[in-house]
């Protein structure tokens, strides 16, 4: 039997951060030989949100960064093929065929989706409702088996079952389903990285300050200012899973992930710490596990034309797999075929 297939993307919104990288990332690396794995960048989803102030430059410039960062963090292309979402039209033209197959409440009930609309107020477009019907299409192009996706996610990996059991129902013949139905890949240690500046929220992206999260690229005086800045509790002795203290859980797990101890041996190590202990030991393990990082993301964006010569590759064996399926969808809904 061959191997199981992986796909999983991230949107190109810079500030690309430790949540990102433990929560998925790294998860993608540990894993990779295990699978044959596709892995893109999501560009397409990351114009749901309006671009303000709009620069024309920052889209491409993301996609690059995003790309060499996959490379820098180890991902290796004997196992993975990383892509652009944009670059394969397949993503847009599957995502069409399955907009008319989906019903509009689906998609109204989705909370991301809820979420953000609150948040954009008058500003919500039709892109941001299609959101999970586009990455039903990522998913289902491909046939994945699997699909890393952390908490948040899951309801749009739900609804992308569904949305292919409906179309095999509705279009597919009873004994070969067009498409395949995708499992999400969990995994033990799910790293939920929280904010440094409130560890009951998700470190993020969009947070408004620089100094809520650590970002793959920060020099270590950042790194050691942002640690030295983010918020304790003034009680001594460190401990993971108080739901008093999650700002201390949410470093304590930093530190284990990074340093890669067992929770056993952390909890150990640092019960009678003090943050005046603890943060040096945090911020060292920080700086050091990047360093290998930021080298090698130094090292490919000096030579662009590897880049593209990446993504080139990447391109042809997604486009092989992608216009495959979507021929087999569009047989199945019974159109002509071009001559
Ligand atoms: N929506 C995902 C996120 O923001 C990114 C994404 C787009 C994705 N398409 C995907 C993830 C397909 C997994 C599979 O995190």
């Amino acid at each position: 039997m061959g191997k199981q297939r992986v796909l999983s993307g991230v949107q190109p919104t810079g500030n690309y951060h430790l949540g990102n990288y433990l929560g998925a990332i790294r998860n993608w690396v540990e894993g990779q030989s295990e699978y044959e794995n596709y892995l893109f960048v999501a560009d397409l989803h990351a114009i749901t949100v309006p671009q303000v102030p709009y620069d024309s430059t920052r889209l491409a410039s993301d996609t690059y960064t995003l790309v060499a960062l996959y490379l820098a963090c180890g991902l290796d292309l004997d196992y993975s093929t990383i892509f652009v979402q944009s670059h394969v039209s397949a993503h847009s033209e599957l995502t069409w065929l399955l907009n008319c197959i989906t019903p509009l409440n689906w998609l109204e009930d989705m909370i991301q989706f809820k979420e953000k609309a609150v948040k954009q107020g008058e500003n919500v477009n039709v892109g941001l409702l299609d959101y999970p019907v586009l990455m039903a299409a990522d998913i289902l192009l491909y046939q994945a088996d699997k699909v890393p996706v952390g908490e948040d996610q899951k309801q749009h990996l739900e609804l992308t079952r569904d949305i292919a059991a409906r179309f095999n129902h509705q279009f597919g013949k009873p004994d070969q389903q067009v498409l395949k139905l995708p499992d999400p890949l969990i995994r033990k240690e799910g790293a939920r990285v929280m904010s440094l500046a409130d560890g009951t929220r998700k470190m993020s992206k969009s947070d408004p300050s620089d100094l809520s999260r650590i970002n793959l690229l920060d020099p270590p005086d950042q790194i050691q200012y942002k640690i030295k800045r983010c918020k304790t509790d003034p009680i001594r002795g460190l401990t993971f899973d108080d739901p008093e203290r999650p700002e201390c859980n949410n470093l304590l797990t930093l530190y284990m992930l990074l340093a890669g101890k067992a929770k056993k041996e952390v909890a150990a190590q640092c019960q009678d710490m003090g943050w005046g202990q603890f943060k040096p030991l945090l911020t060292d393990t920080i700086i050091e596990s990047l360093k290998p990082i930021q080298e090698k993301y130094q090292a490919i964006t000096e030579d662009k034309g590897y880049l593209e010569s990446v993504l080139r590759d990447g391109r042809q064996k997604a486009q092989a797999i992608a216009n495959q399926t979507l021929a087999q969808v569009k047989a199945a809904l019974g159109y002509s075929v071009p001559l």
